[in-house]
């Protein structure tokens, strides 16, 4: 890709980083160059598609740079260029939406590709994006169908997640039941929970069907999907406090959860149960880079991870219930 209507910034403390960059990218995009962040914040208004920025400089971090564009204009895609691989504001970076980075000295070919992966990904996610306000019209008419096509939707790249979706959501209502949660409640978590994982729209399917453990960097990028959900789900008007499911169903007891890395209560209620019955289903599915628990190990692991992963008190509430289903034979037919 690359045309002159796509526009690219360059944010750069020295004079000679800037140019260099101008002179790579400069037959492919339109570029500006600025040499401090409040002028490219300022110049957000020119609809930048990519902006490449220091991950170091003097009057305003990077990282907090980073922030406020994602702020002001969440689809603009971001890379940071550091000096040196310094690993953690990098791994900082990408947690905060960064989409990558290039290491200084860096080569033509280093900023091309980066940015013709930038732009790629922006595309896809403004297409999704598309997509999505053309089915979020229809969700209160008919909320339902949507659920229906959103699920269909992350079907069509990860088709585990569709099903994974459709049995804990189902599980969720079956438990909230029997805890004594609301009808009007279940109905809304309910819709939430079979939209969890929607963000893994967001992510690119390499990183999702990837067979073996993933690098860093890929982790992180998993890392995106509740946000990214979160942001595609907000606007709607059916999920309401279900929303928390979909933002905060990766959040430990612990605090060593993502994207916020909540503690224990600080986890909205929804969550901290939800993400009992997530882990349960991923524990007794089979997944190309690991075999099945059965009911029973899957229980004693959930056991054995109160107080770190899960809610000790949720975990002692829900269990005795998760061993009737069992005994039903409820868990074997989801
Ligand atoms: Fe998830």
């Amino acid at each position: 890709m690359g045309n002159k209507e796509t526009t690219v910034f360059v944010l750069d403390d020295e004079k000679s980083v800037q140019e260099s960059m101008r002179m790579i990218l400069k037959d492919k995009y339109q570029v500006f160059t600025f040499g401090r962040p409040e002028e490219a914040l300022a110049g957000l208004s020119l609809d930048p598609d990519l902006i490449f920025t220091d991950i170091r400089m003097f009057s305003m971090d990077g990282l907090q740079f980073l922030g406020k564009v994602k702020k002001m204009k969440p689809q603009v895609e971001v890379i940071m260029i550091t000096a040196y691989p310094d690993f953690s504001s990098t791994l900082q970076a990408l947690r905060s939406g960064a989409f990558d980075y290039i290491v200084k000295p860096f080569g033509k070919d280093q900023v091309l590709e980066a940015a013709e992966r930038a732009l790629q990904r922006r595309n896809q996610v403004m297409e999704s994006a598309r997509m999505i306000q053309d089915l979020r019209e229809a969700v209160d008419l008919n909320y339902e169908a949507t659920t229906r096509a959103l699920v269909l939707a992350v079907d069509a790249k990860d088709s585990y997640t569709a099903e994974h979706s459709r049995r804990t959501s189902e599980l969720l209502v079956e438990l909230g039941k029997r805890i004594g949660i609301s009808h009007s409640k279940l109905i809304t978590y309910h819709r939430a929970a079979e939209l969890h994982d929607i963000g893994k729209i967001g992510i690119e399917e390499s990183i999702l069907r990837k067979e073996g453990p993933l690098t860093p960097f890929e982790f992180e990028k998993i890392k995106q999907h509740p946000l990214i959900g979160y942001q595609i789900l907000r606007p709607t008007t059916f999920l309401r406090e279900g929303l928390d499911i979909v933002l905060y169903h990766h959040e430990r007891h612990d605090d060593k959860g993502y994207p916020e890395g909540l503690k224990g209560k600080q986890i909205p209620f929804p969550a901290r149960l939800f993400a009992i019955i997530d882990a349960y289903d991923a524990m007794t599915t089979e997944r190309c880079y690991r075999s099945k628990l059965s009911l029973g190990e899957a229980i004693e692991e959930i056991i054995k991870l109160k107080g770190e992963q899960f809610d000790p008190s949720l975990v002692d509430l829900v269990v005795p219930h998760f061993l009737k289903f069992e005994k039903d034979g409820y868990l074997h037919r989801l």
